[in-house]
């Protein structure tokens, strides 16, 4: 026995306890924008985030991410927090504006060491490292290029900027590829296409439902040839993957209105995604579901489906909540933020209803079926490919007692139903290769600015510091031990 294994077998009694398989990756996710701060440090210049937040009325209490949780300067700290706890893993993403200033060219070598020294400290803690490459900070000079610059702007709306991901994949690949097995090309391009072109919610707010879907397109193609990028540069045991924030979508009743409008948000919400990048192809329906706002053929080169669709070792999935969706009908909030304008072209005339459950501070219902929903739907598409939870997580009121205590029961009983259903999938048959909790750090909950608390360590925002809370202890145990308990009771 190894000392790890002679740890965990000590630490948790045979009986009572779901066991995860030896290998299964427990950690914890962050992203660069959300915690990092130092926006102008080493080189690094605007990304759209940036822009988006200093616009007055974007963000809540117009909060930016310029300083953030300050972790470019406090991340050995950070670090130091991860292996106390006895987290095994960590999903980090690099900021495309520290490497590539403009979004093309040579790299900045000073933004890159950042990235060494963090992955050289999370192996020297026995932390393995999963790199995320793009985690929604486009350098601004790719939406709109300063005068004098060679790039054609647009942002994710034109196909080149596609092309520089590429090339931003081989120059990371090229920094870290030595150090880092696991690499997921894009965080939830959803969010980037929809939310960022389409209701305008997210930087770099644009409202166009035509360009919203070009923007998706580049995004697979980015995704594409990202996977090209890295696997030219890394060797054969690298696991490569994409994190998408599939919905689980469910009709209202069982009217055949509704199942249309499940099938249009499942075509424009998880399709649009998962069909290029699992099977090489864009779906019939949601072709002609959009038809109106973008001419696909135009759109799709030939070859962009075979770079899309190239194999990928794992798929990342990132789960908070269900969606519950009729045909007709009042809409209230879809969780993804309020606009006028609709982040689902295509289906901008269903009417999303609260899912029953519990709420969590964002208002987004908690079930961990869906969850489990997901995974055996994946499973069911692609048998054999591991499925890693790239985030899960929930938003608490959370405080810190005049005892220096933060107390939030409510995340532990979270992240245990979910861990639970996890763990029934596994029993099921599904492989599931990891868990990452959202998030490591209170952190910049995008336009919901530093009101939203996700993190299992306190961020005490003016002074920076950092307080475990009771969740960091519950979840570090289970790391330690590879088991959670049947109960919380
Ligand atoms: C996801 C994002 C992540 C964080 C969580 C709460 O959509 O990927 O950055 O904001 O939601």
């Amino acid at each position: 026995m190894t000392e790890v294994q002679d740890r965990k077998a000590a630490e948790a009694p045979a009986d009572d306890f779901l066991r995860f398989p030896p290998d299964f990756l427990w950690g914890t996710a962050t992203s660069a924008y959300q915690i990092e701060g130092a926006v102008a440090e080493d080189g690094r210049t605007p990304s759209i985030w940036d822009t988006f937040s200093h616009t007055p009325g974007k963000v809540n209490r117009g909060d930016t991410g310029d300083l953030a949780v300050d972790h470019y300067h406090r991340w050995r700290e950070d670090v130091a927090l991860m292996k106390d706890l006895g987290l095994s893993a960590y999903r980090f993403s690099v900021a495309w504006p520290r490497v590539q200033p403009t979004g093309r060219g040579p790299a900045v070598e000073r933004g890159l060491d950042f990235y060494r020294a963090l992955v050289d400290e999370l192996l020297a803690a026995g932390i393995t490292p999963l790199a995320t490459l793009y985690h929604w900070d486009l350098p601004q000079h790719l939406e709109t290029p300063s005068t004098g610059g060679s790039a054609a702007g647009g942002g994710w709306t034109v196909r080149e900027t596609a092309e520089r991901f590429g090339e931003y994949a081989s120059l990371v690949a090229g920094a870290l590829g030595d150090r880092v097995r696991h690499w997921t090309t894009l965080n939830e391009p959803w969010c980037s296409a929809f939310l960022g072109y389409g209701s305008g919610v997210h930087a770099p707010g644009r409202t166009d439902p035509g360009e919203a879907l070009k923007a998706a397109h580049h995004l697979n193609l980015a995704h594409g040839r990202g996977v090209a990028a890295l696997r030219a540069a890394l060797p054969g045991t690298a696991q490569l993957s994409v994190s998408l924030n599939l919905h689980q979508v469910r009709p209202l009743t069982d009217s055949p209105e509704d199942q249309e409008a499940v099938r249009r948000i499942d075509a424009v919400g998880n399709r649009i995604f998962l069909s290029p990048v699992l099977r090489g192809r864009y779906d019939a329906d949601l072709l002609q579901d959009t038809a109106h706002l973008v001419d696909w053929e135009q759109l799709v080169r030939p070859g962009d489906l075979a770079a899309i669709g190239a194999p990928i070792d794992q798929l990342g999935l990132n789960y908070y909540s269900p969606a519950v969706v009729s045909g007709s009908g009042a809409s209230r909030d879809d969780c993804h933020g309020r606009s006028d304008h609709s982040p689902w072209p295509g289906a901008e005339h269903v009417a999303f209803h609260q899912p029953p459950g519990e709420l969590t501070a964002m208002n987004w219902s908690i079930d961990p079926t869906g969850l489990r929903d997901l995974l055996d739907r994946i499973h069911l598409e692609r048998p054999g490919l591991p499925v890693v939870i790239t985030e899960n997580g929930m938003a608490c009121e959370d405080y810190v007692t005049p005892e220096g205590v933060v107390n939030d029961r409510e995340r532990i009983a979270f992240v245990h139903q979910h861990l639970t259903a996890v763990h029934r999938a596994i029993e099921a048959g599904v492989p599931v290769a990891g868990y990452f909790l959202w998030s490591l750090l209170d952190n910049f909950e995008w336009a919901y600015g530093y009101a939203k608390r996700f993190g299992m360590v306190h961020v005490d925002f003016p002074t920076q510091r950092r307080t475990p809370k009771a969740s960091a202890h519950w979840y570090g145990r289970a790391c330690r031990t590879g088991a959670v308990p049947r109960s919380l009771s």
